[in-house]
């Protein structure tokens, strides 16, 4: 059974590809300037003789994100490669993920990359769905992990209605990319076209829609 579950995960991670391989040891982002106009996939390397240890550490994760201006009663904190431009080019992304009380990561998926989340406080609720609907989900403990595979729709919950949670999240990308199926329904800056929407979610006229 262990065995099969081992075999089963190696195929998987053998499914999922991260960032291309960096052709030197590290390729430091150099901070960003606001009239860039050459756009890359990925940034430019900073000079290598002007790297410092200081590239390589931030303390984004260090404090608890404000829930309170979120609907859902969340905060997503990421490293990214303005914060730790150490990252440039690594294929990583660090998160971390503050709950209020009954706080919600609702549906969404990241194109670019798989993610492995750590609860470290509280029991959270979490699952994925794949291509054939089938879902899977698990409450978590602290210390339980969670992996959710690339390109997946997939939720995070704090089923506790009293007290906070907190976890933490490894992706595979510099730049995973996050859609929210709600926002990219209801909020997208040009909006999908209402009778697509209506047939979508079957929504009549005399309900109100969009
Ligand atoms: C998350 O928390 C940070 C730090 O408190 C805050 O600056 C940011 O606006 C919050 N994000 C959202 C989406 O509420």
């Amino acid at each position: 059974m262990l065995l099969k579950l081992l075999l089963a995960f190696i195929l998987l991670m053998g499914q999922v590809r991260t960032d291309p391989d960096s052709l030197q040891d590290y390729c430091v982002s150099p901070p960003h300037s606001p009239d860039q106009h050459i756009f890359l996939n990925g940034d430019l390397c900073k000079d290598p003789t002007k790297v410092t240890v200081s590239d390589f550490t931030t303390s984004a994760l260090s404090k608890p994100g404000n829930i309170r201006a979120n609907p859902f009663m969340i905060n997503v904190t990421l490293t990214t490669t303005t914060n730790l431009p150490g990252l440039n080019t690594m294929g990583l992304t660090m998160g971390r993920i503050d709950f209020g009380a009954s706080g919600v990561v609702s549906p969404h998926v990241h194109p670019r990359a798989s993610e492995v989340t750590v609860c470290l406080d509280g029991v959270l609720l979490v699952g994925f769905v794949d291509t054939s609907g089938r879902v899977f989900t698990q409450e978590l403990h602290p210390g339980e992990t969670f992996v959710f595979p690339k390109g997946l729709i997939h939720f995070l919950y704090n089923i506790d209605t009293v007290s906070s949670a907190l976890a933490v999240s490894g992706l595979t990308s510099q730049n995973p990319g996050t859609q929210f199926v709600s926002l990219v329904s209801f909020a997208s800056e040009l909006p999908i076209p209402q009778d697509v929407l209506k047939r979508l979610y079957h929504i009549n006229d005399q309900e109100g829609c969009c």
